[in-house]
């Protein structure tokens, strides 16, 4: 089933200069990039974003970490791709990801984990239009969908 999930690197991502190297494991896997912005989140749009960590005690240091610089919004799309993105990146706590998940491989720090992947289809839905209208999603075809899928 053709899927369409929020992804969202860090501002800790975007400042180690490791933008390429995300959207290549995804880009290798088979999935495609239909909407990309940069921006630097404000803190109605962080608090929004992580509405269901509100009463966290992490969440003001969350919200301040996540509106620190900027970060690259996007939206990916592919077959079953919301818990193909989840695994590819790993547990929450980097120290608990599995070797070869994006946390796994480049982060230590919960409060510094790279990289957001939206957790189920009514995640991604509320997501994937806090960030983007409509007319920011591109639809194409890749030529080598008709191998991938
Ligand atoms: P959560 O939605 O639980 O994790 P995930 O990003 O894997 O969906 O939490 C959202 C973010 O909040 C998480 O990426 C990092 C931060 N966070 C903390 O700083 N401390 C914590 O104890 C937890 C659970 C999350
Ligand atoms: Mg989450």
């Amino acid at each position: 089933m053709r899927e369409r999930s929020f992804v969202m690197l860090k501002p800790d991502a975007v400042k180690r200069r490791l933008i390429g190297d995300v959207l290549n494991r995804f880009e290798r896997r088979g999935l495609k990039v239909v909407a990309t912005k940069m921006m630097v989140i404000n803190k109605e749009l962080a608090e929004k974003h992580y509405a269901e960590h509100a009463e966290k005690p992490f969440f003001k240091d969350l919200v301040d970490y996540i509106t620190s610089g900027p970060v690259l919004a996007m939206v990916i799309e592919g077959g079953e791709c919301i818990s193909l993105i989840r695994k590819m990146v790993g547990a929450t706590n980097p120290k608990e990801a599995d070797m070869g998940t994006i946390r796994g491989d480049y982060a230590i720090e919960t409060g510094r984990n790279m990289i957001h992947a939206s957790d189920s289809t009514e995640s991604a839905v509320r997501e994937i239009s806090l960030f983007f209208k409509d007319s920011e999603i591109c639809n194409y075809i890749l030529p080598d969908e008709e191998i991938i899928y």
